[in-house]
């Protein structure tokens, strides 16, 4: 992607459906004078994920959308983004899959952090099964957003290493520091 002339930010769109660590610090990178996107809105399934607090800490619209299935929903939540100028999606720990359909719309123009060294691991409790399959290494990965879930082309991967004492919580907390350095710079090398 090609930030427009006049060094225009790209007015995006976070995707979060709890603690928003992830949109935090996203928020943080978008206030900074190298950042491509800003940071206009932020979209959940969940009315009580606790990263929506930072809709009024940082002065950023929210809004809550159920994500239910079908093309009606989908066009409603399509129509709010348009109206609202959002050119570009960054899922992060967003919990919903996104039709083919909404997709399709924003074609090549939303990216997701997920918590493995994809392709290894996608879906859910990713952490658990890099432990119990006593990984050596495991890591984070931007990539993406295709209809397959977690399938998209790699962006960036950061690897970490995985002690014998880990468990899936030191692991989680551990890829997550990770993750925070990740994303923006993954971000940077897609917009430039
Ligand atoms: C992160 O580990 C992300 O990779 C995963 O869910 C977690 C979300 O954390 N998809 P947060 O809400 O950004 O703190």
């Amino acid at each position: 992607m090609k930030k427009s002339i006049g060094l225009k930010k790209f007015n995006t769109a976070i995707f979060i459906s709890g603690k928003g660590s992830n949109l935090k610090n996203l928020i943080k990178f978008s206030k900074t004078k190298q950042s491509p996107i800003s940071i206009n809105l932020i979209v959940s399934n969940n009315a009580y994920a606790k990263g929506l607090e930072y809709s009024s800490k940082f002065n950023i619209r929210k809004k809550i959308f159920n994500f239910k299935k079908g093309k009606k929903n989908d066009n409603h939540i399509l129509f709010f983004l348009k109206k609202n100028k959002i050119d570009f999606i960054c899922l992060a720990g967003f919990m919903k899959i996104l039709s083919n359909y909404f997709i399709k719309k924003f074609d090549g123009k939303i990216i997701n952090i997920h918590p493995s060294l994809l392709p290894k691991y996608k879906g859910l409790n990713t952490h658990e099964r890099a432990i119990k399959n006593k990984d050596k290494f495991s890591g984070c990965t931007v990539h993406y957003v295709t209809e397959k879930l977690d399938s998209g082309k790699i962006i960036m991967q950061t690897k970490v290493k995985v002690s014998t004492k880990d468990n899936a919580i030191s692991l989680s907390k551990k890829i997550l520091k990770k993750e925070h350095q990740l994303y923006p710079a993954a971000i940077l090398k897609i917009i430039n």
